[in-house]
């Protein structure tokens, strides 16, 4: 018998105002078809004045608890994903726990840029499994506007707000890949390449600073990565790409998103998509992504989902669940 980390239910949560991509023609040199085509992007949302990044997380977690028919009693551990918290400490995952009115257990935060979300399961899968939680929320929650630089068209156009919740909870498994859960995790990082995906603050400057990236070059790495690191998953599992019932992948661009289906021989109807309404979310574009697709009734319970991210450090990986 194996203890496996269940999705129980999921949500998702995105701030009112919606940006198109034209509002970015009027202020800078940009095109709403070059976004549209390099990028696939079409809208995206941003939170509004006051409205930070444990917010957004803590609405998406009250929509997951709702979703698995559970309340903040059952809640043993959360675990936020982020590169935007509100503050430098505390952590977004404790002011979550405060505004849920949890006043047990533990929460922390986990900082891996736009695959956090994959490192934020897999931190919890390793919590349920050793039986140090029952029941944990995995929160990926960004508020990237407020560290974007908007006189820069080659990354100001990219980002967006947002924040997905899926709550995970024990359950015994037979330990093979027909048990529901997470089946397997896969984490890569190699801090080398951080210059080309970076915020220009922090400590260090005593400014929170915008995000810089050398966009071309991280296109050249993702593709190839993220199809590596969703291999290495399902080989750990025992299961092809031909098992896979959807790929959930980070939503950073279509062209990425496009290449890594088709390296892994998987297609694209076979590919939960929401960039075109999100944009980049870093963290938090996995479970939005999640969500939408449970909510659209793509995702359903027994499928094979792989979920892969890459981003800042680099720092990449894959998740496997069998939903
Ligand atoms: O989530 C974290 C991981 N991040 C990513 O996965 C992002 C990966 N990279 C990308 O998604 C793409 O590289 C971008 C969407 C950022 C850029 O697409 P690209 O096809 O790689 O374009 P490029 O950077 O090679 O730029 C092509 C041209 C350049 O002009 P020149 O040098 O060819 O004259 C840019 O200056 O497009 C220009 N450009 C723009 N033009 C209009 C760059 N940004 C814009 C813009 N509007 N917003």
């Amino acid at each position: 018998m194996t203890r496996r980390a269940v999705v129980k239910g999921v949500g998702h949560y995105l701030p009112e105002r919606v940006v198109p991509n034209a509002e970015f023609e009027q202020k800078i040199d940009t095109t709403d078809e070059w976004i549209r085509t390099r990028s696939g992007i079409e809208r995206r949302h941003f939170a509004a004045e006051g409205e930070h990044t444990s917010d957004l997380a803590v609405n998406a977690a009250r929509a997951a608890l709702a979703d698995a028919g559970m309340n903040v009693d059952d809640v043993d551990a959360i675990v936020v994903a982020t590169s935007t918290p509100d503050l430098t400490f505390p952590s977004a995952a404790t002011m979550v726990q405060d505004k849920l009115g949890m006043t047990r257990g533990f929460a922390f935060d986990v900082q891996a840029v736009c695959a956090g979300f994959v490192y934020a399961m897999t931190n919890a899968n390793a919590l349920v499994v050793s039986g140090q939680a029952d029941t944990v929320l995995v929160i990926g929650a960004e508020t990237f506007s407020r560290i974007l630089d908007f006189d820069d068209r080659a990354t100001s156009v990219l980002f967006g707000d947002g924040a997905g919740c899926v709550v995970l909870q024990a359950e015994t498994g037979a330990g093979t890949s027909d048990d529901r859960g997470i089946l397997a995790t896969d984490l890569n990082s190699d801090g080398r390449y951080r210059d080309l995906l970076y915020v220009d603050g922090g400590i260090s400057t005593g400014t929170s600073g915008v995000l810089r990236m050398q966009g071309r070059e991280v296109f050249r790495h993702a593709v190839e990565k993220l199809a590596a690191t969703a291999h290495k998953s399902l080989d750990d599992a025992g299961l092809t790409a031909d098992d896979v019932d959807w790929i959930v992948p980070h939503q950073a661009n279509i062209r990425i998103i496009q290449g890594t289906a088709k390296k892994m021989g998987v297609s694209m109807d076979r590919v939960v998509v929401t960039v075109q309404d999100h944009g980049n979310t870093s963290a938090a574009s996995i479970p939005l992504a999640l969500s939408v697709g449970k909510q659209n009734g793509q995702i359903k319970q027994g499928d094979v989902v792989i979920t892969e991210a890459i981003g800042g450090g680099l720092a990449w990986g894959s998740v496997l669940i069998r939903w």
